[in-house]
């Protein structure tokens, strides 16, 4: 059995479309995987209660309690490392995780952590992506789902959907419509990954 792991940091729809498709289309029986876990930085996150209805493991780690990013990211790594499964590193999928990762964290789970992203990359890392979409008008907009690497919102496409920009929108208008195309493209981008995993 494969865990995935999720870490958020907020809402957790991306999480909440991950779990849903996991279950309706039986990765346990397609690919030997599951959603195990959701960690988030936040206790506040409202994805926190959704997973927790959903029978997985959840954990908090506020990032505040700890004195460097190096000690956060090491107190990280060993609660994922918990779901190791002998001979099946758990699969690490970063959504709507709000934090910046260091090195070492990325190094350790490379090839396995995988991250969703408001825009079409290499547009737009960072922040604010709607707004800045908008502001360089923008026809399209979208968002990309890759393999993380040690440079924020860089790493290997695994997907991408594109969506209009339409007249009169704002950065609140376009990220709804950018976030329906998340919850499709995260969960078949896992599943297209899974299927490769041996
Ligand atoms: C999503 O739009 C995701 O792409 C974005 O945060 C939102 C989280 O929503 N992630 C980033 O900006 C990471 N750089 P969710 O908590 O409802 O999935």
């Amino acid at each position: 059995m494969k865990n995935i792991v999720i870490l958020i940091s907020g809402g957790g729809s991306n999480m909440a479309a991950i779990v849903k498709a996991s279950q309706r289309d039986a990765w346990h029986d397609k690919f030997g995987a599951r959603v195990a876990a959701v960690i988030s930085n936040k206790a506040s996150a409202a994805g926190l209660v959704f997973a927790a209805e959903h029978g997985l493991a959840t954990e908090v780690l506020d990032h505040k309690a700890f004195d460097s990013r190096e000690a956060f990211d090491a107190a990280l790594a060993n609660v994922i490392d918990r779901f190791d499964v002998p001979g099946q590193p758990a699969l690490v999928v970063l959504a709507g995780f709000m934090r910046i990762l260091t090195p070492g964290f990325v190094n350790r789970y490379q090839g396995r952590l995988l991250n969703i992203h408001p825009s079409l990359l290499p547009a737009f890392p960072g922040l604010h992506t709607h707004q800045r979409a908008l502001d360089a008008g923008c026809q399209v907009a979208g968002a990309t789902v890759h393999q993380v690497t040690a440079e924020l919102d860089h790493g290997p496409i695994l997907a991408q959907a594109v969506v209009p920009v339409l007249p009169g929108d704002s950065a609140d208008t376009l990220a709804v419509r950018v976030l329906t195309q998340e919850h499709r493209i995260y969960p078949q981008a896992i599943a297209d990954l899974l299927r490769k995993i041996p």
